[in-house]
């Protein structure tokens, strides 16, 4: 076998070869998804940084095009995010709209001075094919803030106003502009509350509708960098609140994160989906700084997790995010009905010997103090899911589950606090290299990724100190 196919995912995206890190200018125009993502050309390392393309029809099979942004004068290319200018506010779209490309200059000047970080625009008259980069880069730089990076903008209806929200060391600064080349500082915020376990990056905001109410809220999502004194690494945090134009005003005291495994990080949302459609999609990238430039893939690194749908419920008087696989996804399985109503105690086995699959179970704990779903790569490589009633947690352990030895971190257990334990649905991705799980209905998360020797011939649930009914379970079969 090619080594450089070994753990090449069927359903997640990965450039053709060398490094990728951060999504970046998510953006949906003219029928196209585009992905462009921190892309270093030369190395499956990280090193400098170009911005890479893909687009897609459907958000599941992706295209790779040439590299969109090189390097320049300004310094290298990284993360930002992309909009369509629908009315012409820059000039640069006399004839018809396009798009333009916020994005970081990073500047490293030598071992003494610090890197500067500044943000620039690029548009495309061609559907994000080429490029111009503007004349009079760069649009807003910082005399102080070294770490003034990762800029993420979008129209503002309220104000008439682009805004742009700026990851600016352990605060997220919003700016505002009429045209994306003036920019005007408009406040900060996060000195005092939320994680501040590393360096904040990769901010975005967005409004999104609370399901099943006629409220709606803003949400704020912000991924820490690696703090090497935590076992997490790098993960993200989100905020719910309001924001009126100028300020975002947090709702809540408690830390929110948005996914409890490692490898979801530096993800933001899609912009210009159209109002017919509605959602706000977002997509991670499926690794940790802890580890990323380490996992033992072959002229490739890093791949993005399942784009998702986000929305917000309300439980206990709180806001939660919501997140489930774009219904696309479901395109590429027919779903065999497996299991009704079935009782288990001690255990039971069922072939699932697939290349990539979606695996639903809802269980019923019939007074278990614990059940282990065992996903059985090979006779060898085996990850388990743990639920355990008395600390109403789920553990993911992937200290079987293949190659680990890489790094000391990876084989730590992954931790998922529940809601409420008496029936738990399940909706369980698998593919060559990854396992996202999404714990009733989307409420929580859990994005994993995994080294087996092949993807997986069979699983496996064991009971402890009582009984576990399957209510349902489903196994999906990819479509040839
Ligand atoms: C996040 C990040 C961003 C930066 C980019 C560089 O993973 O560190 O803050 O723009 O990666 O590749």
């Amino acid at each position: 076998l090619n080594p450089e196919k070994k753990y090449r995912p069927y359903l997640h995206f990965v450039p053709k070869k060398n490094w990728m890190n951060d999504p970046n200018g998510l953006i949906y125009f003219k029928g196209e998804y585009h992905l462009f993502f921190q892309y270093n050309p030369n190395d499956s390392k990280w090193g400098p940084m170009h911005w890479g393309h893909a687009v897609s029809t459907d958000l599941i099979t992706w295209t790779e095009l040439p590299i969109a942004l090189y390097p320049d004068e300004h310094g290298t290319i990284f993360s930002g995010s992309a909009v369509v200018d629908w009315n012409n506010t820059t000039g640069f779209f006399p004839d018809e709209p396009g798009i333009v490309a916020i994005f970081t200059h990073h500047f490293d000047n030598g071992v003494d001075n610090p890197p500067k970080q500044s943000q620039s625009l690029a548009y495309s008259h061609d559907n994000g094919r080429t490029w111009i980069k503007y004349g009079d880069n760069p649009v807003l730089e910082h005399d102080r803030k070294i770490d003034f990076r990762d800029p993420k903008v979008f129209w503002h209806k309220n104000t008439d106003k682009w805004i742009m929200v700026l990851a600016t060391g352990q605060t997220v600064s919003i700016y505002s502009s009429v045209n994306l080349i003036n920019w005007h500082f408009e406040s900060e915020f996060g000195t005092d509350v939320g994680s501040h376990d590393g360096v904040w990056e990769c901010p975005d905001l967005f409004e999104l509708a609370v399901d099943n109410t006629n409220e709606s809220k803003w949400m704020l999502i912000v991924s820490i960098g690696d703090n090497l004194h935590l076992d997490q690494g790098s993960r993200t945090q989100y905020f719910i609140g309001s924001f009126d134009g100028s300020r975002f005003h947090v709702e809540h005291e408690t830390i929110k994160w948005l996914d409890y495994g490692k490898d979801n990080y530096a993800g933001v949302s899609f912009s210009d989906i159209p109002t017919t459609d509605g959602r706000r999609i977002y997509l991670g990238w499926m690794s940790n700084w802890r580890y990323a430039n380490e996992v033992p893939t072959h002229g490739w690194r890093s791949e993005m997790t399942v784009p998702r749908e986000l929305t917000l419920c309300k439980y206990d008087n709180s806001y939660y995010v919501v997140q489930q696989p774009v219904k696309e996804l479901d395109q590429y399985f027919t779903t065999r009905e497996k299991v009704i109503n079935k009782q288990v105690s001690k255990e039971v086995r069922y072939a699932f010997d697939e290349l990539y699959g979606m695996i639903t179970l809802v269980l019923e704990n019939q007074g278990a103090t614990k059940y282990r779903l065992d996903i059985h790569h090979t006779e060898s490589n085996v990850t388990s899911v743990i639920i355990d009633m008395e600390e109403s947690v789920l553990t993911l352990d992937r200290s079987r589950s293949g190659v680990t030895s890489f790094s000391d971190n990876f084989s730590l257990h992954q931790k998922l606090p529940l809601l409420q334990t008496e029936q738990i649905e399940l909706n369980i991705l698998i593919d060559s290299s990854s396992i996202e799980i999404f714990v009733n209905g989307g409420e929580l998360a859990l994005t994993s990724l995994v080294y087996p020797d092949k993807t997986c011939k069979e699983i496996s649930l064991h009971t402890f100190n009582g009984d576990v009914i399957i209510k349902e379970g489903y196994f999906s079969k990819p479509i040839s």
